[in-house]
């Protein structure tokens, strides 16, 4: 479940000055991270910076690091510095790549100075630490790693052989995919913008198509100039590439180059008005999310579009299905400059441009035994046919999250998949450019193509469990906070978070046991009352509404921030029992922390009630008596300095903006608030919204046994009402109608 990724922009500095997480910053203050890579099975993360390498050991309490230095060979930064470099940001080795090589050996490769090196860096077997590097014995980097420490590349390991796209030379135009190392000659893609056009990769992976590993190929995703029309000069499309893992290029055409590449369109777009959609074209980062079918990952990517009226961000999933598909599909074809492109009707060679030679693709008697073998004709169509006619659409044909003009940037992506008896929840992790992760789940409404996306936290750095690395270091962050979704077995329930569960105490991690994982679904019959049951409900009732004191004629401001970032909040005004909408102007304002009144007035007096909204989960967040007071009362409390009641006073009143009043609080009169949120919920719902409520908690974290356990409290305390009535009223007319349709004052 641990994966690793890197921002590119600073942590916080409150976060490293603060001992809340565990941050790594190197042996020497400052880590300039380029690259990283864990190690699930040594439980080693290694970290690639500028002229330096770091292991670090995780362990459950401490973590051991060591540090390696490697800086670019005798004389290449001097040479770098001649060519006009930045000393600084150019001229060392900043390492760009670390990928396992054996059961001993990571393989290591940096910038060098503007040239590229590799090394074999010895990091030993599972349990020890060790960690050295021969600096003598150096490869050539070209081709591994770009010269520029700026430009993005996308690696991945096969087989001993290295797979890269990035551009291989000094002044950063050559732009090909790569395969070196292995026992094979190199091979790359031939120097053409039909076949690669300005690309800008930012992934690449192997993804079998079957048993046959003869049939492996190996995909690239990145962003590249469009030829297509309709498309204006200069537009950028998201592209899939690939490439047999056996494609040795052709015998006396296309020699060392690729002649199984092919290409296809990746679409991510929302609908918009007049038939328009917009389209995020702009690549950002791409997740496989590998499940048991490791020929059917799930592509997740981040995309951008930035425009003068709109600048957003989207999160489109991919099925393997649709991307082979479309590389199934008619080939892209344009007659001659001056035609339209269309899809190619003509004949299409055998074996068709972009299958593999293998067992499985050869037809009897027509058997190639390497692309060596394929005719001209299939080389020469590979060649002038490299795109795919029918673009890749996302899974729904929408992206799964969708922000817009937010004041940060998406920028990468790890997904969780959380499984359960009626399906998964994929749990996304986004990284942004300001230092935060997001934490974001997509909840899919029956079968419908509507999906909802629920933020989970905003997280900035904490312990454990996934790692974020930014130039200034590395921090550990946690899955899930379970503890901050409150106190409250209801709260727990509505935070939807799928690491978490109510255990009877707290909201805590949700830990499946090995033989009955989450039941989330099929269950009807419960309600938060039944899942809730061990709350303490008798003496919901006793509540009274805080007073909020404000002088007349002057400001005064109502908070109430709802705690989830989606809900909608409204507030009602009640008045001799009558409740209505509070009418919004000028004066009396809503604000994103609360309402405010900069003039308040006599009649301004009542019991204001803010409500939030999310999902059809209506709830009071704060109920407050606001009581105005006149000039001269105010003026005789505040001369009062007797007993802390006139302190409450002025701490409440007149504009104060102090938060001594936050959604949850309800400190007169209880000692725990979070029972009478929950009776909130369950008042404002109203029973005909009960079963909505149910239904969600039981998806979210009903497991059986807690569902006895709760049935049996239930029983009890069913039990425990039952006599309380019966002694209450001989009568014994009434008899066990306990609830489906609870009340909330019944509760
Ligand atoms: C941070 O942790 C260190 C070591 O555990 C401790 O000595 C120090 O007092 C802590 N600082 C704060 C602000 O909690
Ligand atoms: C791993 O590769 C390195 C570098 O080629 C080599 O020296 C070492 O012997 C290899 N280790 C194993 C276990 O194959
Ligand atoms: C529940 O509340 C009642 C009334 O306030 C109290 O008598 C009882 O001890 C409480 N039970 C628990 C388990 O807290
Ligand atoms: C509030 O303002 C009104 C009109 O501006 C004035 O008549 C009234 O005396 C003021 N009240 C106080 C308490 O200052
Ligand atoms: C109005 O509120 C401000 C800010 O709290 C306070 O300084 C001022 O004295 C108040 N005016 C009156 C008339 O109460």
């Amino acid at each position: 479940k641990q994966k690793s990724y890197s921002l590119t922009s600073p942590l916080p500095a409150d976060l490293l000055s603060t001992n809340r997480s565990s941050i790594f910053s190197g042996h020497h203050g400052q880590l300039t991270l380029t690259s990283v890579f864990l190690d699930e099975y040594r439980d080693r993360l290694f970290l690639g910076g500028k002229d330096v390498l770091y292991s670090l050991m995780l362990g459950p309490t401490s973590t051991e690091s060591k540090e390696l230095y490697w800086p670019p060979l005798p004389g290449n930064r001097e040479n770098c510095i001649q060519t006009g470099k930045d000393p600084q940001t150019d001229c060392a080795n900043f390492v760009r790549l670390l990928q396992p090589y054996n059961r001993t050996h990571l393989l290591a490769c940096g910038t060098g100075a503007f040239q590229p090196m590799c090394a074999f860096v010895y990091v030993g077997h599972r349990g020890e630490h060790v960690f050295t590097i021969d600096p003598v014995n150096v490869e050539n980097g070209r081709g591994k790693v770009p010269h520029d420490p700026s430009f993005r590349f996308a690696s991945t390991f096969r087989g001993g052989e290295l797979y890269t796209g990035l551009t291989a030379d000094f002044l950063g135009r050559d732009s090909v995919i790569f395969r070196s190392m292995g026992g094979r000659s190199t091979m790359r893609t031939e120097t053409d913008q039909k076949l690669l056009h300005d690309p800008k990769f930012i992934a690449a992976h192997v993804i079998p198509d079957n048993d046959d590993r003869d049939d492996d190929k190996v995909y690239f995703f990145f962003t590249e100039k469009a030829s297509e029309p309709g498309d204006r000069e200069g537009a950028i499309h998201t592209r899939v590439g690939r490439v047999c893992a056996n494609d040795v290029g052709g015998q006396r055409v296309l020699v060392n180059k690729w002649s199984t590449f092919i290409k296809a369109r990746l679409v991510c777009s929302v609908p918009g008005p007049h038939g328009i959609d917009t389209h995020f074209n702009q690549l950002e980062d791409v997740f496989l999310l590998r499940t048991k079918d490791e020929r059917n990952p799930d592509v997740y990517a981040i995309f951008s579009t930035i425009s003068n009226v709109f600048q957003g961000f989207a999160v489109c999933v991919y099925r393997m299905a649709d991307i082979r598909e479309a590389f199934n599909g008619p080939f892209a074809h344009k007659e001659g400059p001056d035609y339209q492109w269309g899809a190619y009707e003509g004949r299409v060679p055998y074996p068709r441009p972009g299958v593999c030679p293998s067992k499985i693709t050869n037809q009897p008697g027509r058997e190639f035994g390497s692309t060596k073998d394929f005719p001209d004709s299939v080389l020469q169509f590979a060649r002038s046919h490299p795109l795919m006619w029918r673009p890749v659409f996302p899974a729904l044909r929408r992206p799964v999250l969708v922000q817009a003009n937010i004041p940060h940037k998406l920028q990468q992506i790890v997904v969780d998949r959380v499984e359960a008896e009626d399906g998964h929840y994929d749990v996304m992790f986004i990284g942004t450019n300001v230092g935060t992760v997001l934490k974001v789940i997509t909840i899919q409404n029956g079968n419908s193509l509507e999906t909802e996306e629920v933020t989970l936290e905003e997280l900035h750095v904490f312990k454990q469990a996934i790692y974020v690395g930014s130039p200034a270091g590395v921090a550990q962050v946690k899955l899930h906070r379970c503890e901050t979704y409150g106190k409250a077995c209801a709260e727990c329930c509505l935070a939807r978070d799928p690491y978490c569960a109510w255990d009877g105490f707290t909201c805590a991690q949700y830990t499946p046991n090995n033989k009955r994982r989450y039941r989330r679904q099929g269950i009807r019959h419960g309600n938060p009352a039944l899942q809730c049951v061990d709350q303490n409900l008798s003496d919901v009732d006793v509540t009274e509404d805080d007073v909020v004191y404000g002088t007349e004629n002057n400001s005064t401001f109502l908070e109430c921030v709802p705690r989830s970032p989606q809900a909608s909040v409204s507030w009602l005004v009640q008045r001799d029992d009558r409740k209505e909408e509070v009418k919004l102007d000028d004066r009396v304002m809503a604000t994103e922390q609360g309402l405010l009144f900069r003039h308040l007035l006599h009649e301004d007096e009542g019991v204001y009630i803010c409500r939030s909204r999310e999902h059809g989960f209506s709830q009071t967040l704060v109920r407050l008596s606001l009581q105005v007071l006149q000039g001269d009362a105010v003026d005789e409390l505040m001369s009062r300095d007797n007993a802390g009641f006139s302190d409450s006073i002025k701490e409440r009143s007149a504009g104060s903006y102090r938060a001594w009043m936050p959604c949850t609080a309800y400190r007169s009169g209880t000692s725990s608030h979070s029972r009478l949120w929950f009776k909130d919920i369950v008042q404002m719902i109203g029973p005909s919204n009960l079963p909505h409520v149910e239904e969600y908690c039981e998806r979210m974290w009903c497991n059986d046994k807690l569902r006895r356990k709760h049935k049996s409290m239930l029983e009890k305390y069913r039990q425990a009402q039952e006599s309380a009535r019966k002694a209450r009223s001989k009568s014994s007319g009434e008899r066990n109608r306990m609830p489906r349709d609870l009340k909330a004052r019944d509760v």
